[in-house]
């Protein structure tokens, strides 16, 4: 596909636990240039990784709500864990449409190994859904699936790390269950992962291929953008820019997500805490 800057300027809401979203960011950047985004980082709750599926759940509503309210007129989930846990129902409720991640990672990686030993490393949290899992089967039941939790890696991120001992040491961990497995491919099954792609292809030298499921949500929303008619569009005025919401400011976001997508970002971000009311209602119920 080729940048077009005639997609119509509907509002694509966007978000993740922090910056692991920006993989998605940028690679619908590539192909709608002019499109703006509203993105959402849930800076004070990352990671969601560790927390409960439920709570991530109500986390990914209340935020497709606010994304919304900003003014989105389609939702991109930059985020796999969130993908994982919103149901077929969930996403139908929502004012808007939505699109995921999970399908079209699984997809690809059935398509590209050439043994049907299928790596995914993802949160603690994605491993638990079983979603990859499944939608990885589902397309080739003969596969063999090595999911593998890799709870230090979004932290690392988070942290602004990419190829420091820790970094190298944690990839060196998490890819060695599924190179003993004889897998020939890997999927990020988190947003984040891609930061830590130098890393990984020094770590695995060239024996395993990695899946990137980003490229796929990204196309998803720019077909979606393109197929829309003048009726639809008619409520976007193309008033809406670019905005980064965080539910906790962060140097790093700023300096990390301003080198990776190429731009100064620092006056694009606003700090919203979206979120807070529910973790906190869930820790009182808990405690
Ligand atoms: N980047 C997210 C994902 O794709 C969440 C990572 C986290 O906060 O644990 O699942």
């Amino acid at each position: 596909m080729i940048p077009t800057d005639d997609l119509p300027l509907v509002p694509v809401g966007m978000f993740d636990s922090g910056i692991g979203g920006f993989t998605v960011f940028s690679e619908l950047r590539k192909h709608a240039p002019s499109v703006p985004v509203l993105y959402f980082g849930d800076t004070y709750h990352v990671p969601y990784g560790a927390r409960p599926l439920e709570q991530i759940r109500l986390f990914a509503l209340n935020t497709i709500d606010f994304l919304v309210g900003k003014g989105a007129g389609v939702i991109a989930i930059a985020c796999n864990v969130s993908s994982s846990v919103l149901t077929r129902e969930d996403r139908d409720n929502a004012q808007v449409p939505v699109f995921g991640l999970v399908t079209g990672g699984a997809q690809h990686a059935v398509n590209v190994s050439r043994n049907g030993r299928i790596g995914v490393i993802a949160t603690a949290a994605t491993v638990s859904s079983g979603s990859y899992q499944r939608e990885i089967k589902m397309r080739n039941p003969d596969s063999l699936v090595e999911a593998i939790p890799c709870p230090k890696f979004v932290p690392l991120i988070e942290a602004g790390e990419r190829d420091t001992l820790k970094v190298m040491d944690a990839c060196r961990e998490y890819l060695a269950p599924i190179l003993k497995a004889g897998c020939d491919t890997v999927v990020y099954g988190c947003t984040h992962y891609p930061f830590l792609e130098d890393a990984l292809c020094e770590i695995s030298d060239g024996r395993l291929t990695f899946v990137d499921p980003a490229a796929y949500l990204a196309i998803d929303v720019v077909n979606y953008l393109a197929g829309l008619s003048g009726a639809e569009l008619s409520k976007y005025t193309g008033n809406v820019e670019t905005r980064i919401y965080l539910s906790e400011q962060s140097e790093t976001f700023v300096e990390k997500g301003s080198e990776y997508l190429g731009i100064d970002i620092e006056a694009l971000i606003e700090v919203e805490n979206i979120n807070r009311e529910i973790s906190e209602k869930w820790e009182e119920n808990s405690g």
